[in-house]
């Protein structure tokens, strides 16, 4: 259909077309963009060879809706837009749901709650009714089928009539269980809804480091989650650590002569089951209640624990408890009457944009941070939101004088959700973007393909700090009592200038400052002294490298027997480990070849810092699964246990003997018994069927070598 000369033309086309701003496309474009779209989707459907990034052809794809909405007479019948169902993304096969998806009707109060267990009790003509609570997650809400027991398909809500079949995306969630023994209990089919989100911590370190690689954070863990979903690349999707919440059983088919199992009778009854069947389902949460006045209790005790647990919740979901009195409910063209949403407080506000600081981070980048007249969000006053880069402040048409909208999600960082343009009188300003560093006066730059302004001046103050506290921070070197309120300190006053400096800081001097008695400047010096002994890895990512996040720095430590190892590698070499491409190579390599970093490095090791990888022996070097251990459990039938496990040796994996936290996957076969259960219960283990694991490895081949496995 394409030659190889057009593929590579088409290709540029859509690069050339990706490079010019919205506004100045022109309806001489229009042909291009269906050109460039129409080739994107047949290497994505029919080759399954995505060719652009998710963003991209989005970007490509608003491109192509813009400027047909500009020259409507121009809309062919093949335009690339008129394939999908409004609402739907571009990018995924369109599905029916077997059951459509309501969504939920929204109670705030007291009053609302009572209002409706009113109706419920005259519906189903009786005194008082059960009710079970459970947590209402705040994700993206997703509808799976299981078939004889099997993992069948996944789909997004879309317009809860048909939704986007993301399959590949959800089978990539380690706690979505591939099997679920329905089959078992004389079902054959079984629709299931859930919601699938990220966990707080998963999302804020995700942010980290997109901002770190210049990229825009992403806004909160429930855009995070549904955008996630919609990732073309599962295996992005599988680093991302999405998790699954199931709650609902909308729908299921009996084998023919078998009996309905006991639990499905109640929905307490079937998430006590469905728990049992291995799903994460809300089952530890839930709690049955006689009547509503306990709900309500429930609901305010709730509320005040929203925070404690690991995912965001907005609110409780009330359902009747009983099946039958659910079916005499029944339900509404948009929502069942059996079920209703508690919404706790927003976490939204509107304040004034006061002013914009510039604060330069320890990589030098320069963040705006807006602030804000005091508001308070959800118990919290905030007064300082960060606006991560310039593009932010540009996508939201931030001024300063502006009203905005600040959301705080949960414990993550407040942000600004948009500023409300409708209420400007005028005298609103624009943002300017300082030109020069706001601390060591060096002139800004920035990169073609990052967000972010830099300060570059390599002894700018504020950087020198900043990288000393990451140097010394849990996940680094993690020298607890050295905290960043002393770095500051002894940094302003002069005793400490770099990172080597900490280890010949003059207690004496510090001992003369006042506020820190013996025994905290025992306690700092014991851990200064016990970080000489950390890990390769921890070293390499306390170094501070740009692009270098705690996953390439283990990469890295794991390809070397010592860091002096690095001196010698060339960006090529670099590329060839597990995900780092030429921007981390090129970064590495810079590092690495700066003068006074390889001086660093020697002062550091002069002061006993370890700078050798002691486990490197046991790793094959560079090898795709460097660092990675596998378990192989049950009764393998497309490969030898013995060829498996060789393959992942040669590949610098390791094979462990039992399932521990050590564990990175375990690869499952039939009849897998407890180890798959413990495996399970840790939650942390990746759990691959045999055909995952040929995936696996043999896409690590394609990078490696070509030859096939086994
Ligand atoms: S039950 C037919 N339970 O909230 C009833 N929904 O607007 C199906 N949600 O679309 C919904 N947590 O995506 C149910 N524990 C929970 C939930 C929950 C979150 C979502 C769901 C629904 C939306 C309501």
């Amino acid at each position: 259909m394409y030659t190889p000369d057009d593929e590579k033309q088409i290709y540029e086309l859509a690069k050339a077309l990706l490079n010019i701003p919205r506004d100045l496309l022109n309806s001489d474009h229009l042909e291009d963009l269906k050109v460039a779209i129409n080739y994107a989707d047949w290497k994505y459907y029919v080759l399954d060879e995505p060719v652009l990034a998710d963003v991209e052809y989005d970007t490509l794809f608003k491109s192509l809706k813009h400027l047909e909405a500009h020259y409507p007479e121009l809309v062919t019948e093949d335009s690339p837009s008129q394939r999908v169902a409004h609402g739907l993304s571009e990018r995924f096969p369109t599905v029916s749901h077997l059951v459509p998806m309501l969504s939920l009707d929204n109670t705030y109060n007291a009053e609302d709650l009572l209002d409706w267990d009113r109706r419920c009790r005259e519906l189903a003509n009786t005194d008082k009714v059960e009710y079970c609570v459970e947590p209402k997650y705040d994700g993206a809400s997703v509808s799976v089928i299981y078939e004889n027991g099997m993992l069948r398909r996944g789909a997004t809500r879309g317009d809860g009539v048909m939704g986007e079949d993301v399959t590949i995306n959800i089978r990539q969630i380690k706690s979505m269980p591939l099997y679920a023994a329905f089959d078992k209990a004389g079902i054959e089919q079984a629709e299931i809804r859930g919601e699938i989100v990220i966990h707080k911590k998963v999302f804020e370190a995700y942010n980290r480091l997109r901002t770190s690689e210049g990229l825009s954070p992403l806004a909160n863990p429930r855009n995070a989650a549904s955008g996630t979903l919609r990732i073309l690349d599962p295996s992005e999707v599988r680093k991302r650590g999405l998790s699954a919440v199931l709650y609902h059983i909308s729908d299921y088919t009996m084998k023919d002569g078998a009996e309905r199992p006991v639990g499905l009778k109640t929905h307490y009854g079937s998430i006590q089951w469905m728990h049992q069947l291995g799903f994460p389902t809300p089952f530890m949460q839930m709690k049955v209640f006689k009547g509503i006045q306990e709900v309500i209790d429930f609901c305010g005790v709730f509320e005040q624990r929203r925070d404690d647990l690991p995912y965001e919740v907005d609110g409780l979901v009330i359902k009747v408890n009983d099946f039958a009195m659910q079916d005499t409910l029944g339900m509404t063209s948009h929502h069942p009457r059996w079920a209703v949403a508690y919404k706790f407080k927003a976490r939204q506000a509107t304040s004034k944009l006061l002013r914009v600081e510039f604060q330069v981070g320890r990589t030098g980048a320069i963040t705006p941070v807006a602030k804000i007249e005091p508001v308070p969000i959800g118990g919290v006053t905030v007064s300082s939101v960060s606006l991560f880069n310039e593009d932010v402040v540009r996508e939201k048409d931030l001024k300063i004088g502006d009203t905005v909208l600040v959301e705080r999600a949960g414990d993550v960082i407040p942000y600004i959700v948009k500023s409300l343009a409708e209420l400007r009188n005028g005298t609103e300003t624009a943002i300017e973007f300082p030109t020069e560093c706001p601390v060591c006066k060096s002139v800004l730059e920035k990169q073609a393909d990052e967000a972010a302004w830099r300060c570059i001046n390599i002894n700018c103050p504020v950087q020198a700090a900043e990288r000393l506290i990451h140097y010394v921070s849990k996940d680094a070197m993690d020298i607890r009592n050295l905290g960043a309120a002393n770095i500051q300190k002894f940094f302003d006053l002069g005793l400490l200038n770099d990172i080597p400096s900490i280890y010949e800081i003059d207690w004496f001097k510090i001992s003369g400052l006042g506020g820190f008695g013996e025994k905290s400047i025992t306690n700092m010096k014991h851990a200064i002294e016990q970080s000489k002994s950390q890990p390769l890895n921890r070293l390499i990512f306390g170094l501070g490298i740009r692009f270098v996040g705690e996953t390439t720095a283990k990469t890295l430590a794991s390809a070397v027997t010592n860091l002096r190892d690095l001196y010698d590698w060339d960006i090529e070499k670099l590329c060839t480990l597990e995900d780092v491409g030429p921007k981390v190579a090129t970064s590495v390599y810079d590092f690495f070849n700066r003068h006074e970093n390889r001086e660093m490095v020697d002062r550091l090791e002069g002061f006993g810092v370890n700078i050798a990888n002691y486990q490197k022996d046991a790793v094959v070097s560079g090898g795709s699964l460097a660092g990675k251990t596998f378990l192989f459990t049950g009764t393998l039938s497309q490969f030898k246990r013995s060829d498996a496990e060789a393959k992942v040796e040669a590949k610098g994996g390791s094979i462990l003997g039992g399932v521990s936290a050590k564990l990175n996957y375990l690869v499952v076969g039939t009849d897998a018994g407890s180890k798959l259960e413990k495996a399970k219960k840790l939650g942390s283990i990746v759990i691959l069927d045999e055909n995952e694991f040929l995936q696996l490895i043999n896409t690590e081949d394609q990078s490696v070598d070509s030859g096939s496995l086994f």
